[in-house]
């Protein structure tokens, strides 16, 4: 029978649980023993393997986080950190790993290929960063928790009439950032996919008063800037009196939408098909609305998962650009 690992690791997104699920179901009906490693890379380092069945994993598709934990670790960063992980693997006789997370836990993943141990990554991150896929596990939930908190928000600042700069996770990348925006009518969205133009912020915010609006959402991206950082911009430039709110971990909280629950199956199914069919190398992609994969060696780090950063026009209009 083969012998299959699996861990979360980075950052935890919700829909993590409903991969899993995906992957233990799929283990039971194809007769493949299916391992959980506790807190990522860092874990399989303490030795937290353990035997999943389906008792372990079933009622945790509503909840947000992951019920496996994960962690970030410096030390597998290292080549040491990495050959201590495959040996632990080696020592419960795993024959592959499939890894749910970001960025860092796909380089992760390819390192212990490197080293003989064959891996899948399924994508997760709120981020939605993840070059070769359309989507990652995460952000649609991420997503719209934003947009509830901004609404709600909302209904306090245009009470009393106040501007406000709200800042949202992403990393390096503008998505939570671009689409909660949207969706809520922010006068500016900040991303770190375009310059700063201070000038059109200021306008349009002049713009509002002219005409008698008095309050203002600016949803600014961490990669971006800091709320802080931007609102002593503006304040050099207007007299306007600004207030800042850092969202944190609010976003990455909360139960998992239906979307993500279903892709995040669907994919945890898939990876685990793969290794079966033993495909290794490979991330778990959506691709055109579709469950697919794509070779390590075929992403590309420096493409853009879609066009909504470059001249689209209907996203230009919608963000006031
Ligand atoms: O990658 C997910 C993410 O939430 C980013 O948006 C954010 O920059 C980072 O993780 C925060 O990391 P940590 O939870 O380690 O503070």
């Amino acid at each position: 029978m083969k012998k299959v690992a699996v861990l979360t690791s980075g950052g935890d997104a919700p829909g993590m649980n409903a991969a899993i699920l995906g992957v233990v179901k799929y283990g039971q009906a194809h007769d493949i023993e299916v391992y959980g490693i506790n807190y990522g890379y860092k874990g399989l380092l303490n030795n937290e393997v353990k035997k999943l069945n389906l008792g372990d994993v079933e009622d945790t598709i509503h909840r947000g986080g992951t019920f496996l934990h994960t962690a970030r670790s410096e030390y597998f960063q290292t080549k040491k950190g990495q050959e201590e992980a495959k040996s632990i693997l080696d020592k419960y006789e795993i024959e592959s790993l499939i890894i749910i997370g970001g960025n860092g836990s796909l380089e992760g993943a390819k390192k212990l290929s490197n080293l003989g141990m064959p891996t899948v990554v399924v994508p997760a991150t709120i981020d939605n960063d993840i070059a070769g896929t359309d989507y990652a596990i995460g952000f649609d939930t991420a997503v719209n928790t934003v947009t509830q908190l901004i609404d709600s928000i909302k209904e306090a600042i245009s009470s009393i009439g106040r501007t406000i700069i709200i800042e949202v996770m992403g990393r390096d990348a503008g998505y939570i950032a671009l689409w909660a925006g949207i969706c809520t009518e922010a006068e500016s969205i900040i991303i770190p996919e375009d310059d700063l133009n201070l000038e059109k912020v200021i306008q349009r915010i002049e713009q509002n008063q002219a005409r008698g609006k008095k309050h203002n959402i600016i949803v600014v991206a961490e990669g971006a800037y800091s709320g802080e950082d931007l609102k002593r911009k503006l304040e050099s430039r207007t007299d306007l009196e600004i207030r800042t709110l850092v969202l944190g971990y609010l976003q990455r909280g909360g139960a998992p939408t239906a979307y993500d629950r279903m892709i995040a199956g669907q994919m945890g199914v898939k990876a685990l098909e793969l290794v079966e069919n033993n495909f290794y190398n490979y991330m778990v992609t959506v691709k055109n609305g579709k469950i697919s994969e794509i070779q390590y060696a075929d992403i590309d780090r420096n493409e853009v998962a879609n066009d909504l950063f470059n001249g689209n026009e209907s996203i230009s209009v919608l963000r006031n650009e």
